[in-house]
């Protein structure tokens, strides 16, 4: 029995790898072994995922320090797929459910035709959509979610920024604040005000050519996605009392505090309560994930190039399957 567990031959499957730091070169497409799941966790095969701005700045070495980054690594934290096996301790999940999940970044990804994430990371995916747009959902929607509703806070009539409107993150946030029922602004460039606008912005602002903080004032919470400058800036807009929630590093916190606005930066998290509920606002038609480009596994390498460039639209997507 043990002779037959050593010469038994483990399923392989392609994934993208990095084993070095450095621009889109290193990410190489391998053949691999097909991961094991722990007691607790599910083996998820990958349709699809999607790509987000920490796989680049895991890829260039940019959170060295800050995470525990092991290589080789598998980049991608997005899932939609179907669970090929649980673990045995995995109670709420069972093999042919269709999910979708932000896996752990701490940990391998999924540009690879199977990722094993932790049950309690996972979620059922949107019904109505297939497994290409249900991955752009969790890591963006997610993002946008807590952002604006655990910690910002975000109550119905409120006024709310949005910055980079047209992004990722931007395109959630903008839907998720008008669902709510918020007054929303969003910038984005020139050539997007109109997009942000069919997403539900109230008021677009073109930030290459307008200073945000010489049209609008009285702001209850600014949802920032830029940081430097335009965080900075942003302190002018709110009013006292007023909340400012940023996915990136919040630079200003005296500033802020000295005039009576709430600062904080967060990680997003795997809530699959958190995914449950977005799941249901998409199945409801209320929000809708936007794709701007899809490319296969093998193509990683443009997907990545495309969305460091900084000016995507909405998501790009990796198929998978
Ligand atoms: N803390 C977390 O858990 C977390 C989670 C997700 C993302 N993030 C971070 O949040 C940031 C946004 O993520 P994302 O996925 O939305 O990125 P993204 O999709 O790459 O967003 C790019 C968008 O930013 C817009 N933009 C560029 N410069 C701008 C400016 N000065 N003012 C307003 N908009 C500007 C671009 O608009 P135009 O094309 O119109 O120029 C583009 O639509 C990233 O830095 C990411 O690392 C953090």
């Amino acid at each position: 029995m043990i002779c037959m567990h050593f010469t038994e031959k483990r399923k392989r499957m392609k994934a993208i790898r990095i084993h070095e730091f450095g621009n889109a070169d290193v990410l190489k497409l391998e053949d691999i072994p097909v991961p094991t799941p722990a007691a607790d966790e599910v083996l998820i095969k990958v349709y699809a995922t999607s790509v987000n701005p920490i796989d680049w700045k895991m890829r260039n070495g940019g959170y060295k320090g800050k995470f525990t980054v092991h290589l080789p690594l598998t980049p991608g934290w997005d899932v939609s797929g179907v669970i090929e096996q649980a673990g045995e301790d995995v109670k709420n999940l069972r093999k042919g459910d269709e999910v979708y999940s932000r896996p752990d970044p701490t940990r391998d990804g999924t540009y690879a035709e199977y990722v094993v994430v932790k049950a309690a990371q996972v979620a059922l995916k949107p019904k109505s959509i297939p497994h290409d747009q249900a991955a752009a959902v969790p890591l963006a929607g997610l993002t946008a979610w807590q952002g604006l509703f655990q910690h910002g806070q975000l109550q119905p009539g409120q006024k709310v920024l949005i910055h980079g409107g047209s992004g990722g993150v931007g395109t959630f946030a903008i839907q998720f604040a008008k669902w709510k029922g918020a007054y929303v602004i969003a910038t984005a460039s020139g050539k997007n005000l109109d997009f942000v606008k069919s997403l539900g912005a109230d008021k677009a602002i073109d930030y290459k050519d307008e200073k945000f903080e010489d049209i609008i004032k009285h702001i209850d919470l600014v949802f920032d996605t830029q940081g430097g400058d335009t965080q900075k800036r942003s302190l002018e807009v709110l009013k006292p009392g007023g909340r400012l929630i940023t996915t990136l590093m919040p630079q200003y916190k005296a500033e802020a505090e000295a005039k009576s606005i709430h600062m904080e930066g967060y990680m997003a998290q795997s809530d699959p309560k958190d995914l449950e509920q977005i799941a249901k606002l998409v199945d409801d038609g209320k929000i809708k994930p936007y794709i701007s480009h899809t490319f296969m596994l093998a193509e990683a390498k443009d997907a990545q190039e495309m969305g460091e460039h900084g000016h995507a639209k909405g998501k790009i997507v990796i198929k998978v399957v």
